[in-house]
Protein backbone atom coordinates (compact mmCIF):
# COMPACT_ATOMS: atom_id res chain seq x y z
CA UNK A 1 0.00 0.00 0.00
CA UNK A 2 0.88 3.36 -0.97
CA UNK A 3 0.55 6.56 1.80
CA UNK A 4 -0.90 9.72 0.47
CA UNK A 5 -0.36 13.06 2.48
CA UNK A 6 -2.30 15.58 1.11
CA UNK A 7 -0.45 18.97 2.92
CA UNK A 8 -3.22 21.99 2.12
CA UNK A 9 -5.98 19.63 3.79
CA UNK A 10 -4.08 18.20 6.41
CA UNK A 11 -5.31 14.31 4.98
CA UNK A 12 -3.48 11.05 4.45
CA UNK A 13 -4.94 8.29 3.31
CA UNK A 14 -3.31 4.63 1.94
CA UNK A 15 -4.23 3.55 -1.87
CA UNK A 16 -3.25 0.37 -3.46
CA UNK A 17 0.46 0.43 -5.13
CA UNK A 18 0.25 0.84 -9.32
CA UNK A 19 -3.29 2.52 -8.72
CA UNK A 20 -4.56 5.71 -10.68
CA UNK A 21 -4.50 8.24 -8.06
CA UNK A 22 -7.07 10.55 -8.76
CA UNK A 23 -9.90 8.43 -7.60
CA UNK A 24 -8.35 8.19 -4.48
CA UNK A 25 -7.85 11.95 -3.94
CA UNK A 26 -11.43 12.98 -5.18
CA UNK A 27 -12.95 10.24 -2.52
CA UNK A 28 -10.56 10.82 0.20
CA UNK A 29 -10.56 14.84 -0.07
CA UNK A 30 -11.72 17.69 -2.04
CA UNK A 31 -9.48 17.63 -4.84
CA UNK A 32 -11.67 18.78 -7.72
CA UNK A 33 -12.14 16.39 -10.88
CA UNK A 34 -12.28 17.45 -14.96
CA UNK A 35 -11.59 15.94 -17.85
CA UNK A 36 -9.66 12.91 -16.71
CA UNK A 37 -7.59 12.91 -20.23
CA UNK A 38 -4.86 15.27 -19.20
CA UNK A 39 -5.67 18.11 -21.61
CA UNK A 40 -6.71 20.83 -18.74
CA UNK A 41 -5.07 21.81 -15.71
CA UNK A 42 -8.41 20.99 -13.65
CA UNK A 43 -6.19 18.89 -11.48
CA UNK A 44 -2.43 20.33 -11.59
CA UNK A 45 -0.84 19.64 -8.01
CA UNK A 46 3.09 20.16 -6.91
CA UNK A 47 4.57 16.82 -5.47
CA UNK A 48 6.28 17.82 -2.46
CA UNK A 49 7.93 14.62 -1.71
CA UNK A 50 7.98 11.27 -3.69
CA UNK A 51 7.75 11.87 -6.85
CA UNK A 52 10.16 9.12 -7.74
CA UNK A 53 7.34 6.89 -6.29
CA UNK A 54 5.15 7.89 -9.33
CA UNK A 55 4.68 6.82 -12.93
CA UNK A 56 6.77 8.86 -15.81
CA UNK A 57 4.45 11.74 -17.57
CA UNK A 58 2.44 10.86 -20.11
CA UNK A 59 2.63 13.12 -23.30
CA UNK A 60 -0.52 14.85 -22.64
CA UNK A 61 0.52 15.59 -19.38
CA UNK A 62 3.88 16.93 -20.41
CA UNK A 63 1.71 19.03 -23.23
CA UNK A 64 -0.89 20.70 -21.33
CA UNK A 65 1.82 21.39 -18.69
CA UNK A 66 3.47 23.31 -21.29
CA UNK A 67 0.96 25.08 -22.68
CA UNK A 68 -0.16 26.71 -19.57
CA UNK A 69 3.74 27.95 -19.07
CA UNK A 70 4.36 25.53 -15.92
CA UNK A 71 7.86 24.02 -15.33
CA UNK A 72 8.68 20.72 -16.73
CA UNK A 73 9.84 19.51 -13.52
CA UNK A 74 8.62 16.22 -11.78
CA UNK A 75 6.82 18.06 -9.33
CA UNK A 76 4.58 19.12 -10.94
CA UNK A 77 2.17 16.82 -12.10
CA UNK A 78 -1.86 16.04 -13.71
CA UNK A 79 -3.00 14.02 -11.09
CA UNK A 80 -5.47 12.42 -13.68
CA UNK A 81 -2.36 11.03 -15.18
CA UNK A 82 -0.42 9.94 -12.05
CA UNK A 83 -0.44 6.44 -11.08
CA UNK A 84 1.26 5.51 -7.68
CA UNK A 85 3.86 2.83 -8.05
CA UNK A 86 4.50 2.20 -4.14
CA UNK A 87 5.68 4.30 -1.01
CA UNK A 88 4.86 7.78 0.28
CA UNK A 89 3.71 10.79 -1.41
CA UNK A 90 3.16 13.93 -0.18
CA UNK A 91 1.35 16.83 -2.05
CA UNK A 92 -0.92 20.13 -2.61
CA UNK A 93 -2.88 21.66 -4.84
S1 LIG B 1 -8.53 16.32 -14.97
FE1 LIG B 1 -8.12 17.41 -16.81
S2 LIG B 1 -5.96 17.29 -16.95
FE2 LIG B 1 -6.42 16.08 -15.23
Amino acid sequence: MAKITIKNENVTFEMPDNTRLLPYLMSNSAFPGGCEDGSSTMCACVILHGEDNLNAKTQAEITTLANAGLPNSKKNRLACQVIVLKGEIELEY
